[in-house]
């Protein structure tokens, strides 16, 4: 911050118009009007030389002011340098050592990616961003010391946050906004199980939704490409996204409760609508969430324009009415095991016992749970689409690897072409197949889907990551 005004001030010394201006006009006055023309005149005049001097004392009193800040700002700036051991750091811009300014103009412009990157390419794995913050991008000493160990993702006070811009329904936590790891691991203990790879692919209610989902909404839309009234025209990001959220939801909420965005081109473009709409509106909201309600509450102005609160509650009604439909289901007594709602109801069960062995916190056990479920649907449907549209690309780009796995495909058994409707090859020989899973973890590498720094808070005691060591808490962010 003070590096910054004295920055501004220094410009307009150089004689750039600016707020101080006035200023440097004021310094000029004694040339400008001397007093022996002003004293030679009638009455009223008599006073101005009083006046006058009364302004220039104000004046003088006024630049002392100014002098003094940007003194104590430099002495500030200069004393929090010194006594910072992320000095040694090397840092990602001549700025970045004294003011967060830099990182946040970057995320503001939205090119942190790409500037942490070339940062990282010519200072090396560990590079500063801010006085409180450094970017990691290395394995050992690095992303498996931060994500494995004591860094937690908010401080012990819950001041920094940066999750927190993730809970739902105005503030209501889910795993992934909460900051402490230990509500964290209790959240997590709840779900865990059900999302296990064993479990997954072993699931008989994930195996019958797949099946009706791939053969009786995916292989028609893939086959209508060519007879529909674009024929040969597909939009594969959001027949994937429909797919993914189909699948998604199904697992969560239970076939009969789920989407069908596959089958409905309107819900689908009004979900991806109101979804990828909100994108570019993170900024205030995740960075400043303190002053974006402040000036919202207090000013009156908004700095996330209304829309975008308003596309965030039509999707948490829709799911809110997932959860609905859900618990009728479990209250009726599922009769097909495609319709079992395997997420919401381990969810709500854990939920609801321990809302009786704690305080619930006066926070409602629905919006709880359909917090989580946002959560889950929104993290699980965007990612996978994603990611399997990039496969989609990079197949396009190299035939010979889509002929190698098609033959590996056909070795799976029943194959998974329209005439083997209902059945489907099981999760686990399907993820058995070597080469579909080299090209699954490239694509991974090769376009990340959540390409951001997933922040941590380093432990009180200080942290060693790589060569550097850092006694004082800082954001650690990895690439
Ligand atoms: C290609 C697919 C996926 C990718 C690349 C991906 C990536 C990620 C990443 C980077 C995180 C943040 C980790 C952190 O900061 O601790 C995360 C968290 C999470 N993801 Fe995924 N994800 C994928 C698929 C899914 C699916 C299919 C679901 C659920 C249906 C899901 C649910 C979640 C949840 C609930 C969290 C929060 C976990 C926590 O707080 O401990 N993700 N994912």
């Amino acid at each position: 911050m003070c590096s910054g005004t004295i920055a501004r001030l220094d410009k307009d010394e150089s004689g750039h118009p600016g707020p101080t201006s006035s200023v440097h006009r004021l310094s000029t006055y004694p040339a400008d009007l001397p007093y022996s023309n002003v004293r030679t005149s009638s009455n009223y005049r008599h006073n101005l030389p009083l006046q006058h001097r009364k302004t220039s004392m104000q004046d003088m009193q006024l630049i002392a002011l100014v002098v003094q800040l940007i003194v104590l700002c430099v002495a500030v700036s200069l004393y929090r340098y010194w006594t910072n051991p992320l000095r040694k750091i090397p840092a990602a811009n001549p700025l970045a050592h004294f003011t967060s300014l830099w990182i946040y103009s970057v995320r503001w412009r939205a090119v942190e990616n790409a500037t942490i990157k070339r940062a990282h390419e010519q200072l090396g794995p560990i590079v500063c961003l801010g006085p409180n913050e450094v970017s990691v991008n290395c394995v050992k000493g690095g992303i498996r010391d931060i994500y494995t160990g004591g860094f937690e993702k908010s401080d012990p006070d819950g001041t920094f946050n940066w999750y927190a811009f993730f809970s739902n329904y105005s503030g209501v936590d889910n795993m992934f906004s909460t900051g402490r790891n230990k509500p964290h691991s209790t959240r997590k203990r709840m779900l865990s199980n059900i999302y296990s790879k064993s479990v997954v692919t072993a699931s008989p209610a994930l195996l019958a939704q797949v099946s009706t989902i791939i053969h009786h909404r995916f292989l028609p839309a893939l086959a209508s490409t060519f007879t529909n009234e674009e024929a040969g025209i597909l939009d594969i990001y959001a027949l994937l996204s429909a797919a993914t959220m189909d699948i998604v939801t199904a697992y969560i909420f239970g076939l009969k409760s789920s989407s069908n965005l596959i089958s409905s081109k309107e819900q689908l473009s009004w979900f991806l609508d109101l979804y990828n709409s909100r994108r570019s509106f993170n900024f205030w909201p995740q960075e400043f969430p303190a002053f974006t309600t402040f000036v919202k509450r207090w000013l009156g102005y908004r700095l996330l324009p209304k829309w975008v609160d308003e596309a965030n509650g039509k999707i948490e009604d829709w799911t809110q009415a997932m959860c609905q439909s859900a618990g009728a289901v479990k209250a009726q007594g599922v009769v097909n095991v495609a319709d079992t709602p395997i997420v919401y109801e381990q969810l709500s069960a854990a939920l609801s016992k321990h809302s009786k062995n704690n305080d619930g916190g006066g926070i409602h056990l629905n919006q709880c749970v359909a917090s989580e479920l946002l959560d889950h649907l929104a993290a699980g449907f965007d990612t996978s689409a994603i990611t399997l549209t990039y496969v989609v690309h990079e197949l396009c780009r190299h035939p010979k690897l889509q002929q190698r796995l098609q033959q590996e495909l056909r070795t799976l058994s029943p194959s998974m072409v329209s005439a083997s409707s209902p059945s489907l090859p099981d999760g686990k020989s399907v993820d058995a197949l070597p080469l579909l899973h080299a090209i699954i973890w490239e694509t991974l590498r090769l376009h990340p889907a959540i390409p951001g720094p997933q922040p941590r808070v380093s432990p009180h005691k200080g942290a060693a990551l790589a060569r550097e060591t850092t006694h004082t808490m800082y954001r650690a962010v990895s690439e």
